[in-house]
């Protein structure tokens, strides 16, 4: 168990033995600033997209960036009607038509503004006379400088080369983009107050989360520790959570970790399903029913599940051991607290395993 007093981030270490562990429980605080300082800059954006009655949003990014967009394109199109098409950075250029049609618009993420393929993505889209809209967490990198018009994160910078509180902060801006852009446009199809006030609730639940989950998990981690292979599994919005989490295991943990949307599952993976493939099975809502024959399958091959849940009453069929997570919040909402566990579940993972959870030997903060 960490040193915490509740609030958020502690300042120097703070007593935190390490930074990724540190940045995770940062996340309240990342929230709550992203939120607050962040909003004029939301509406003011958000109105000159609306007066270009732009169509289509294209979204790029790479690793835990490119999953956020995955999460934020889900959350644009369902609020606003407008299509969405969320690219890996490293892909983008070959992916779009030569001529893109003017009324489209590139969201560039990336929480150091310096990825190579970020910076290439966004310079092919403004070759094609298409507006950038870097969000970044870093104020006067190369990406802000190539682009248009900047949202950032405030979320302090991020030190461990696994990012955690740049992810949810990202979410955070694309959410409240959604909202304002739903505002704008009239398209909403529920109550944009409301869920404002939801949102608005995601630092208190990011808290919250942190708090249940914390002691259990470090344990479950010790338990898997010599696991090597993981599934997890998510849908909706949490298919991104499933990337993400996956992402996370594999670089704190070393190991084998892979994400699917979930019925895709079906389609082929679940032939590797085993007594020594452990799925983690992410189920927000009304998940838990619509997946609960996919999560019997896997269990009746023999796998260890491991259930994440704001419904864990409806999982016992399953597991005796459901990872829980404050309810509330819409779904559309739910990856910026369903990935909460699972960043606990990769750093105790790393720690139960030896490694320094900071210190991932292959890779760099920044992929030039
Ligand atoms: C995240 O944990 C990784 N270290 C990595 O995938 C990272 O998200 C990716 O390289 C993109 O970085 P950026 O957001 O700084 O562009």
């Amino acid at each position: 168990m960490v040193p915490w007093d509740g609030r958020g981030a502690l300042g120097g270490g703070g007593g935190f033995p390490h930074r990724m562990i540190m940045e995770i429980y940062e996340q309240p605080k990342a929230l709550e600033d992203t939120m607050v300082k962040e909003d004029d800059e939301v509406r003011r954006v958000a109105e000159i997209i609306d007066q270009r009655r732009c169509e289509l949003i294209y979204i790029t990014g790479s690793g835990t960036s490119y999953h956020a967009g995955l999460a934020g394109g889900y959350a644009l199109s369902t609020l606003t009607g407008m299509i969405t098409s969320t690219i890996p950075a490293s892909e983008f250029e070959s992916w779009i038509p030569p001529s893109i049609p003017r009324r489209s618009l590139l969201l560039a993420i990336s929480q150091s503004g310096e990825s190579s393929d970020i910076l290439e993505a966004a310079k092919a889209a403004s070759g094609r006379g298409i507006m950038v809209v870097a969000l970044t967490n870093t104020p006067g990198s190369p990406l802000a400088e190539v682009s248009d018009h900047v949202l950032l994160t405030h979320a302090g910078r991020e030190y461990a080369v696994a990012a955690t509180k740049t992810y949810t902060a990202q979410l955070s801006i694309l959410y409240m983009l959604s909202l304002e852009l739903a505002r704008l446009t009239g398209l909403a199809p529920w109550s944009v107050e409301e869920l404002r006030a939801s949102l608005s609730s995601t630092p208190r639940l990011a808290r919250e989360a942190l708090m249940m989950n914390d002691k259990p998990i470090e344990g479950l981690a010790y338990r898997f520790r010599q696991s090597n292979y993981f599934f997890l599994l998510g849908s909706g919005p949490n298919y991104a959570t499933a990337l993400e989490g996956a992402l996370k295991l594999k670089e704190a943990c070393n190991i084998y970790a892979e994400g699917f949307a979930a019925r895709e599952f079906l389609h082929g993976p679940i032939q590797l399903i085993s007594g020594g493939t452990p799925s983690i099975f992410i189920a927000a809502g009304e998940d838990v029913k619509r997946l609960m024959r996919l999560a019997l399958s896997i269990k009746g091959f023999g796998a260890p599940l491991i259930p994440v849940s704001d419904r864990p009453e409806g999982l016992s069929a399953v597991s005796q051991e459901v990872v829980r997570v404050p309810g509330g919040l819409p779904g559309i909402f739910s990856p910026i607290i369903f990935i909460i566990p699972l960043q606990l579940f990769a750093y105790y993972g790393s720690k139960a395993r030896g490694l320094d959870p900071d210190r991932p030997e292959k890779l760099r903060k920044v992929v030039r």
